[in-house]
């Protein structure tokens, strides 16, 4: 069991979708880091559900933090933040309630590993839901990294056959990016994704897709090889938020069918600073940052809870049955995942950046 990331800056996660609290701790945290409610609450509402291609169940998200600040500043020990879970239902839930397994979900991984004792309810500890503590925690951090010149966003790439964009002035973009519910660069690319996402809802079906995220400002020279490489620490914090299926840096996977003239990212010095003309690498070089913008691609699937009649097992008893889920669910996550996304990259390079610089590289003594 594994619920804690991170070395310079480590981050707990816990509780359950039908508990009465989720929550982080967040521990090797700067002394003197400002603690920007406003930030936290804006970050939040992102991530929540809103609109006709939302889950109905709305949680007003309000925190608490609970340790580790004083006076508005960080103090520098463990900080823990709770939010209570508001509205959940519980539909009947006793000792012998029937185990349909979820197909897409881990209700049937959970039971084996964690052996019936599990809470179940709403998914338990793998909701979506835990994902509310990320974007708290990280809202903590990124004005942080903002001060560094650091800056972070994320939008969807893809849903169906429908691109947005790329990124193309990646401060303006990102800024752009950091207000928007549905996180585009092209309204009309948007607009199309969001017929499609309805179409699938209206079929008691779900639809998955493709964020891109950008990292900018970051110093050369971040990253541990051999195994915290920059990739390596990314990708396992990433394949953290449910629903993430996939990952590529920079060019990616298409990018490799062509030959190494092409791939290679040719070196030029302007203004004593060493930079490539492009950037097929997505700013990584032997694991290494190399100053460029740090780029990532995450599928993300199709949300599993889906309308449509499927076929499961009863846990309990073993029997084959058929299953028809009710309730609230998002005909898509991917617009509400790309904040977590952003929140996930924020504590992994605030941990990088610390690993490099020393934990008071932040807060109030810089
Ligand atoms: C922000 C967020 C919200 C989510 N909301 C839902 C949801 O409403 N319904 C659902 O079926 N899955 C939802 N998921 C995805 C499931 O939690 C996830 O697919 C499931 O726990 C299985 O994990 P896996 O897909 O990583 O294998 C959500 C994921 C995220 C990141």
């Amino acid at each position: 069991m594994k619920n804690t990331f991170g070395n310079s800056l480590q981050i707990t996660i816990f509780g359950e979708s039908h508990g009465p609290y989720i929550g982080a701790v967040l521990d090797g945290l700067a002394p003197g880091i400002d603690i920007n409610d406003e930030f936290i609450k804006k970050q939040l509402l992102l991530r929540r559900p809103s609109g006709d291609i939302s889950t109905k169940r709305v949680e007003a998200d309000e925190y608490s933090i609970v340790s580790g600040a004083f006076n508005g500043k960080t103090t520098g020990t463990p900080l823990c933040i709770l939010i209570p879970n508001t509205s959940q239902k519980s539909a009947d839930y006793g000792e012998n309630a029937e185990r349909l397994a979820r197909p897409g979900h881990a209700d049937y991984t959970a039971f084996v590993k964690y052996g019936g004792f599990e809470d179940y309810r709403g998914g338990g500890h793998f909701s979506g839901r835990i994902t509310a503590a990320l974007v708290a925690a990280a809202g903590v951090v990124i004005p942080e990294l903002n001060k560094k010149g650091i800056f972070i966003g994320t939008h969807i790439k893809s849903v169906g056959n429908v691109n947005d964009r790329d990124f193309a002035d990646y401060r303006a973009d990102i800024d752009y990016l950091s207000s928007e519910t549905f996180a585009v660069l092209s309204s009309e690319a948007g607009e199309k994704m969001q017929e499609i996402i309805k179409k699938a809802a209206a079929e008691g079906d779900s639809v998955g897709g493709i964020l891109e995220s950008a990292v900018i400002g970051l110093p050369a020279g971040l990253g541990e090889p051999w195994f915290d490489t920059v990739e390596g620490v990314l990708s396992h914090a990433l394949f953290s938020i449910p629903a993430v299926k996939g990952i590529e840096f920079g060019a990616g996977f298409s990018g490799v069918n062509g030959s190494g003239s092409e791939f290679n990212d040719a070196f030029f010095s302007e203004n004593g600073e060493i930079k490539t003309k492009t950037n097929n690498n997505g700013g990584i070089n032997g694991g290494i940052t190399n100053g460029m913008p740090v780029t990532v691609r995450l599928a993300v699937k199709p949300t599993p809870s889906i309308y449509k009649e499927q076929d499961t097992v009863e846990l309990n008893s073993g029997e084959n049955r058929k299953l028809v889920i009710n309730g609230r669910h998002d005909p898509t996550i991917i617009h509400r995942a790309r904040i977590v996304v952003d929140s996930v990259i924020a504590l992994t390079v605030y941990d990088l950046l610390a690993a490099r610089f020393g934990t008071d590289f932040f807060g109030g003594r810089n």
